[in-house]
């Protein structure tokens, strides 16, 4: 089988390109990524049977032939990160809109099975005190640039599935954690930040919750969807991980040993999100998927583990992140 992976030298495609040379032998995996700030070819280095080709999925020349020698594309290029969209939406649009047709019209000139990422984040968000969780078929009501380029190419498939009868699947997963995930993110930015001797910075009030599952649980999930979901569906994907941001961040304080209360509150970001919780029924009834990491506190001891042992992977990007949130304050 010759997989072709989107974005796969960023957090999750990486981490989906490892387990999945893992557990299929047999497969060859080419990985298309532009190798943006947030694509690291160190992540996905020494792996026989994947090969990396540095390109652009909105470039229709590079994507063709790829995709022409595919049985499977998985697309996991994006830009991702919220903060950024609000400083410049421009590459949102082009990557996650216009990259995202580029790809439909190749899989649809070739017939190939094509399975795309996308994010809870299309739903909007929930209040705080609600019982309701986010359910595969609710509205699209996004709130920032980066979400709303997401929801606009989850239509496009959605749309060329019915139009143009490509067999094609979608999952919207919440919020990951784990190893390879850029130190612009919550997480890896608080637990670099404590490696350096710098207070955690909260947003707001620390009490927007999100919903963690790690990282390989979302990539078993997506595996699952492949094999046993149905053409045209979307699966959200979840494992009941819901936490406010101030227990996430007094949680990662105590695993350094440190006190819970040494963190700042920063500049709130505009717009933000207050809750994301996923209903993965529909996920777990279809194809029996169940998460593996459910401890949070173990999942987030071997995180920490991860950056503590690969500095050299995180340190070069740490100045200019930080840089970039002095600028606003945050
Ligand atoms: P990331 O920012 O870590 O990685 C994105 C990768 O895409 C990078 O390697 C980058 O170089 C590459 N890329 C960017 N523009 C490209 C382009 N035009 N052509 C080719 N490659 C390009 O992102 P991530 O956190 O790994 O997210 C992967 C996908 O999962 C995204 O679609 C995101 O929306 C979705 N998602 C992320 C999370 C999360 O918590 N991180 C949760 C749910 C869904
Ligand atoms: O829900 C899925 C989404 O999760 C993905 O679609 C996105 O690609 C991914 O980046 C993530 O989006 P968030 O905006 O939720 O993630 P982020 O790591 O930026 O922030 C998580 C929460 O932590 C959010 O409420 C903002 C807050 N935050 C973030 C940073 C960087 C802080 O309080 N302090 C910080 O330093």
């Amino acid at each position: 089988m010759r997989i072709l992976v989107t974005g796969g030298a960023g957090f999750i495609g990486a981490n989906f390109v490892h387990t999945t040379h893992e557990t299929m032998p047999d497969a060859d995996i080419v990985v298309l990524d532009k190798l943006t700030y947030a694509g690291n070819p160190k992540s996905i280095e020494g792996l026989d049977r994947v090969q990396l080709v540095a390109g652009d999925i909105a470039d229709a020349d590079a994507v063709d032939p790829l995709v022409a020698d595919a049985d499977l594309v998985i697309n996991f290029a994006a830009e991702s990160h919220n903060d950024n969209s609000l400083a410049d939406p421009s590459p949102f649009v082009r990557t996650n809109v216009e990259g995202t047709f580029t790809l439909l019209e190749a899989v649809r000139r070739h017939g190939t099975r094509f399975h795309h990422i996308s994010t809870d984040e299309v739903y909007g968000d929930l209040a705080l005190d609600e019982p309701r969780r986010f359910q595969p078929g609710d509205p699209y009501k996004p709130s920032s640039p980066y979400s709303s380029t997401k929801a606009a190419s989850d239509m496009l498939v959605r749309a060329w599935v019915r139009s143009y009868g490509i067999e094609a699947t979608i999952s919207n997963c919440s919020n990951n954690y784990g190893p390879y995930q850029h130190i612009e993110k919550f997480i890896p930015r608080t637990i670099t930040n404590l490696i350096d001797g710098v207070r955690p910075r909260l947003y707001g009030t620390g009490e927007n919750v999100r919903d963690w599952i790690h990282v390989r649980d979302h990539n078993t999930a997506v595996w699952a969807i492949i094999d046993k979901g149905r053409i045209g569906e979307t699966y959200l994907i979840g494992a009941d991980g819901e936490k406010n941001n101030l227990d996430v961040t007094k949680a990662i304080l105590e695993a350094f040993g440190r006190d819970p209360e040494d963190f700042d509150l920063v500049a709130d970001r505009p717009g933000h999100d207050r809750r994301y919780a996923i209903d993965n029924t529909k996920l777990v009834e279809e194809t029996g998927w169940q998460p593996e990491f459910t401890d949070f506190a173990a999942g987030l001891a071997d995180t920490i583990a991860w950056y503590r042992d690969n500095e050299d992977w995180w340190r070069p990007a740490k100045e200019a992140v930080e840089a970039k949130y002095a600028q606003t304050g945050q």
